[in-house]
């Protein structure tokens, strides 16, 4: 009997590392040219997986194309805009039609803004800037993809959203908004598709040392900041478990703060936001970013850089 056990238990030969995951199977990033989305490219090219990768600017592109190329691994990038929705619908067509399929999709492109709602009264561009790339061109490219999952009975959307979902974090009202609308999305969606074997994971990633927080001098310190080889990992673990959500052990003790003592949750977030103020470029005293100069005369749009001061 035990011999049985040990040899013949269909569960053993399953090879649960990502080159089990993912070996060749498509596996769509957005922006994945930078930062979080690239490490994780890089990661799943490694092991095996046909990554397709997605951002605006050509050189990155380029650069990420190289370096998968380099390592031996499969690349193929498309550059797209993902918030224009027309472009969004054929970036998925064109996917569809190269691969004839995708086996998983990372919602990673993103954009962040900190600033005050005390600075912001005049700013609902910012709102709307937010949700246009993290909740409706996140939503746009998974319901593009969601029909080819169903016909096939196989499919992994995986939405990298914030740790600031769970702590409620002053100055990201619109950031963290656009990122719990696309985590109630997901968790709906879930609902639907649980029996058509299309599974949704949302990440609440902590910070992260990135472009988008490099503006933010406040994070240079902290040391809960994680590498994006550290936040690749999290997006590894979500392609080989399919969990619901992960999330770090800071979120969830955030969590369970607002749940069993929301108050004194409150009083805590308003401390810290008296504590840290905005930062220059969030008041309007610094540089304006390069997204925030007027359109370019090829009509590119500009990379996103220093998002996380949102000027
Ligand atoms: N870094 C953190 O601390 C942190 C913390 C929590 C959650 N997150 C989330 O993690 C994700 C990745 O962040 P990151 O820190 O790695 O950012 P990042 O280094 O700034 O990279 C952002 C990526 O998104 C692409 N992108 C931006 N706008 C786009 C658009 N309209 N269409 C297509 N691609 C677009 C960028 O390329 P182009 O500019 O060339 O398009 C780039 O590849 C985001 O969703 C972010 O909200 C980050």
């Amino acid at each position: 009997m035990d011999y049985w056990e040990r040899h013949l238990d269909p569960d053993l030969s399953i090879d649960r590392s990502l080159r089990g995951a993912v070996k060749g199977k498509v596996v769509v990033i957005t922006g994945g040219s930078s930062g979080i989305g690239e490490a994780a490219a890089i990661r799943v090219a490694e092991a095996g997986g046909k990554v397709v990768v997605v951002a605006r600017d050509e050189e990155k592109l380029a650069d990420v194309r190289k370096k998968i190329t380099d390592g031996g691994g499969f690349v193929k990038t498309y550059s797209c805009d993902i918030t224009d929705l027309a472009a969004n619908d054929k970036l998925a067509k064109d996917i569809l039609k190269e691969f004839g399929h995708v086996d998983v999709l990372v919602n990673n492109a993103g954009r962040s803004i900190r600033r005050s709602l005390a600075l912001s009264y005049d700013r609902f561009h910012d709102f709307e800037r937010t949700m246009a790339l993290n909740y409706f061109a996140c939503v746009r490219l998974t319901m593009n993809l969601l029909p080819s999952m169903t016909a096939r009975k196989n499919g992994h959307v995986i939405n990298v959203s914030s740790i600031g979902v769970l702590t409620n974090a002053p100055r990201f009202s619109a950031y963290v908004a656009s990122k719990a609308a696309l985590e109630s999305f997901a968790r709906c969606a879930a609902s639907e598709f649980h029996d058509e074997n299309v599974h949704f994971t949302i990440i609440n990633m902590p910070l992260v040392r990135t472009p988008m927080i490099a503006p933010t001098k406040l994070y240079e310190e902290m040391p809960t900041v994680i590498s994006p080889e550290e936040a690749a990992d999290m997006i590894a673990d979500a392609i080989i478990r399919k969990p619901q959500r992960i999330a770090t052990r800071l979120g969830v003790v955030a969590e369970i703060m607002h749940l069993v003592m929301p108050k004194m949750s409150e009083v805590v977030m308003n401390s810290a936001y008296r504590m840290f103020p905005d930062s220059a470029a969030a008041q309007g005293k610094a540089k304006a970013r390069s997204s925030d100069r007027p359109p370019r005369s090829d009509g590119l749009s500009r990379p996103d850089a220093g998002a996380f001061t949102g000027k």
